[in-house]
């Protein structure tokens, strides 16, 4: 009674948290909150457990290693930390499926189910996480009959499956355990560039499905509950990515679109030269403008430039009487919410920062797009060439703009390697280095006057 009271105490907790995540302004509350449900959960968990001293252990343990990571990985590298979790939260259902089944556990379905899921979330995100860390190239690697070896292996998973649930003869589990998991490897190795963020909410997804999976094998409610909250939510933000890219998740699932497109963009980009410009020559142009719109990316988070460019955007307007908003991309950066935490964390007014589909219009009225560290998400080509991996993802129409700064310390491609004809485009001017630096010589020409 007290350990069923607990655990309805603790997803509830876990329900007002993931509602609270949904806004910035809640967010730290639901942070809170769902420390709190887990505190609960664990508490609880140890009422049930037999061996207390071995099961303490285990838990110091992966407190240690989730305290020190969660204090040493810079906000830059949290894709691939979310990346290395969901693996391990994989790896958990394989191995207590496999426990189960060792155990003699009758539940053949559900822990055939809980480990084909928590396998591939296991292998996949395991290549996820090599190739955000920059262990192996993040490009989509194919290679011919990809595709068709991912289906005999998806329908030889589903035949042995069938099989283990009517013969319960383990030996045909383990065959299950490794052709899932060299399936969870072959099925995201093909997909790379720009639709890393997509996979990674996915594998986010499968190690919740997986939870719901084991948790009918052992029959823990709390298990069943949490494993499908994080299943359907990391399902609505897949959904949510996908739309914002403008892919289906089906074409993002059976990969290749993060190929390296070297085409026509390239090839244009190779004839033309950038115009540059200093710090001092942007400041002038800004002072001077009605409107300015930043536009920040993944560099901007590198560099660690937001509070700095908070205080440029707070003189423009305090000092120049310059209207100034943030644009912010759905996928600029390198997770879901990345530049809207950073502008947040820098003490940016919410009703500054505006989503794609309301400012887009605006750019046709600005006198400067200020992009900074930003560049796949403003790359024309997405709407123009076919040929070109972005295509099909909306992107911020910043060359409508009089004037575009791009803060950035080359000619460099962003994520997806693909070059970005703006850079030479006519109203274009590049302001290069490094983006904190720049923007605070750009601050000090502000105020010297
Ligand atoms: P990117 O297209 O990756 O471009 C970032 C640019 O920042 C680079 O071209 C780089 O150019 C510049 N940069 C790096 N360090 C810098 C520094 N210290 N100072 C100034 N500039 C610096 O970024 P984006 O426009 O934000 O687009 C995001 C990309 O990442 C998309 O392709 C997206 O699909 C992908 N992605 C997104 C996510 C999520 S969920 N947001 C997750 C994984 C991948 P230089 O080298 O020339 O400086």
């Amino acid at each position: 009674m007290l350990i069923s009271l607990s655990y309805l105490l603790a997803a509830s907790f876990f329900i007002v948290s993931v509602r609270s995540l949904s806004s910035p302004k809640t967010a730290r509350r639901g942070n809170l909150l769902g420390m709190l449900g887990m505190l609960i959960a664990i508490a609880a968990t140890m009422l049930l457990v037999n061996d207390v001293l071995y099961t303490s252990l285990a838990i110091l343990l992966g407190a240690a290693v989730g305290i020190f990571f969660a204090l040493k990985v810079k906000m830059t590298s949290l894709p691939q930390m979310i990346a290395a979790f969901n693996g391990l939260g994989g790896l958990s259902a394989v191995l207590i499926a496999l426990a189960e089944i060792i155990g003699g556990s009758q539940a053949l379905l559900d822990n055939a189910v809980g480990l084909i899921i928590g396998a591939v979330a296991f292998s996949g995100s395991m290549i996820a996480f090599a190739k955000l860390q920059g262990l192996m190239s993040a490009r989509a690697v194919v290679f011919p009959l990809q595709q068709f070896l991912n289906l005999i292996l998806g329908l030889a998973s589903v035949a042995l499956c069938g099989f283990f649930v009517f013969s319960g003869n383990t030996e045909l589990f383990y065959w299950l355990a490794a052709i899932t998991i060299l399936l969870g490897f072959l099925l995201i190795l093909p997909i790379g560039g720009a639709d890393m963020p997509v996979v990674i909410s996915v594998l986010n997804s499968y190690s919740g499905w997986a939870a719901v999976g084991i948790g009918f094998s052992i029959g823990n409610t709390l298990l069943i509950i949490i494993g499908a909250l994080v299943g359907a939510s990391g399902a609505i933000l897949s959904y949510i990515m996908v739309k914002a890219m403008n892919r289906s998740l089906l074409s993002v699932m059976l990969g290749g679109f993060g190929l390296e497109n070297k085409s026509a963009a390239a090839a244009a980009g190779e004839a033309k030269t950038a115009k540059s410009g200093s710090p001092q020559d942007a400041a002038f142009i800004m002072e001077n403008a009605n409107k300015v719109i930043i536009v920040p990316g993944y560099g901007m988070a590198v560099a660690q430039a937001q509070h700095v460019l908070r205080e440029m955007a707070d003189d423009l307007h305090r000092l120049y009487g310059v209207e100034v908003k943030y644009a912010i991309h759905p996928v600029a950066g390198r997770m879901p919410g990345h530049m809207n935490v950073l502008l947040a964390e820098a003490g940016v007014p919410y009703e500054d920062v505006f989503e794609l589909e309301d400012i887009n219009r605006e750019f046709a009225t600005a006198d400067v797009a200020y992009v900074i560290g930003a560049n796949d998400v403003t790359n024309p080509l997405a709407k123009t060439d076919p040929a070109s991996p972005l295509y099909g993802m909306p992107v911020l129409d910043v060359e409508k703009a009089k004037t575009v700064f791009f803060v950035k310390r080359s000619l460099n491609t962003g994520y997806s390697g693909v070059e970005n004809p703006l850079f030479f485009a006519d109203n274009t001017i590049m302001l290069y280095g490094d983006a904190k630096h720049v923007t605070e010589e750009i601050v000090s020409a502000l105020e010297e006057k």
